[in-house]
């Protein structure tokens, strides 16, 4: 199959949610294996449903759907179809969501979503090269304690996760519910990111910087209604991880030409292009990068500056920075021969 430039390039994907990349054949799947009953009978009953007013609606079905998942194997299964998806749009380095409190609640032992997910990051690294891991995801809507038991029992595989990450309903949850929960996982030696000003207010994306002191921001778009906060984003170059198809999805924008990443990397912030959760928004990151590039009219050196940004966002050492970023170079020059 031909691939476009932006297409072939090699590339990070830094905001994608493993729940969230579940296939409606794999769900249907699953339900089966694990005796799980679901009110969809087939895959495309299941597609028809992803159609959402808002992120809460989508939330909703994502929460549903997660239900299936229920043995290490299934997290294994689910992580590697995540991966092998993403080589075949060349990602080499992916940084994914996990959300313990999604599974454990059911009786799901927290080792199993861990082991499961983290060996499937080992076997992708040995199969397809791909470098990365796992970001330990806190649901918003729920407690601080909640949030403080999920962080202690993940300290056996603290050498293993790469980061702290806030997902869910993000209206009135906003981020300083965690401030101390984000001061244990600095100490635990995390790096620290946190969804904020998707649907929420810019505040929030001054909260997660000033009181979680994160270091990236997941989404972030609604920056653009505070001009000095899209200042500080750019002189600080604090990436921004944006979900184009998932922001159009969620009506965040009302079409995809409406959306503002072009604006933002044209106001000079280090934006970055991620799938989110590819089934249920309609693609994986090639797709948000040549959709997006369509609907926006991106130049060639656009599509460039979104590629490394990628790179340079990601929470990994220097060194394996420096080569993937002469490796993007090299195929970005020789596939515009
Ligand atoms: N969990 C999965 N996708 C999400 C999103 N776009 N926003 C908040 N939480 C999520
Ligand atoms: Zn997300």
């Amino acid at each position: 199959m031909h691939q476009s430039p932006v297409e072939a390039a090699p590339k990070a994907e830094l905001h994608i949610h493993l729940e969230g990349s579940l296939e409606p054949d794999m769900l249907l799947a699953l339900a089966q294996r694990n005796g799980v009953s679901i009110p969809y009978s087939n895959a495309d009953e299941l597609r028809a449903a992803y159609d959402f007013a808002n992120l809460q609606e989508f939330l909703e079905l994502y929460w549903a759907g997660q239900s299936v998942l229920r043995t290490e194997r299934d997290f294994y299964d689910l992580a590697h179809a995540y991966l092998a998806r993403a080589h075949r749009d060349n990602v080499v380095h992916a940084e994914a969501y996990i959300l313990p409190q999604g599974h454990t609640p059911r009786g799901v032992p927290f080792a199993a979503v861990l082991d499961g997910a983290l060996a499937a990051f080992e076997d992708a690294r040995h199969a397809f090269g791909i470098t990365g891991g796992l970001i330990l995801g806190l649901n918003r809507h729920e407690s601080e304690a909640d949030a403080l038991a999920v962080v202690d029992s993940a300290r056996p595989w603290r050498d293993r996760i790469l980061a702290l990450g806030l997902e869910g309903p993000e209206k009135g949850n906003p981020p300083s519910k965690f401030t101390r929960i984000y001061d244990v996982a600095r100490d635990l030696g995390w790096h620290l990111t946190a969804h904020a000003g998707e649907e929420g207010p810019p505040e929030y994306i001054i909260e997660a910087l000033d009181v979680l002191r994160v270091e990236r921001i997941d989404h972030g778009v609604r920056c653009e209604q505070d001009p000095a906060l899209v200042r500080r984003l750019a002189e600080a170059q604090v990436p921004l991880t944006v979900c184009p198809l998932s922001n159009a999805m969620l009506k965040v924008f009302p079409r995809l030409e409406d959306h503002n990443l072009r604006r933002l990397l044209q106001a000079g912030l280090c934006v970055t292009v991620n799938s989110d959760d590819p089934p249920y928004f309609g693609g994986y990151v090639n797709a948000n990068y040549t959709k997006a590039s369509a609907a926006l009219g991106l130049t060639v050196d656009e599509q460039y500056q979104i590629l490394r940004n990628g790179f340079v966002a990601a929470f990994i050492h220097d060194d394996l920075r420096s080569r993937y970023l002469r490796e993007l170079e090299s195929a970005w020059s020789a596939s515009r021969q």
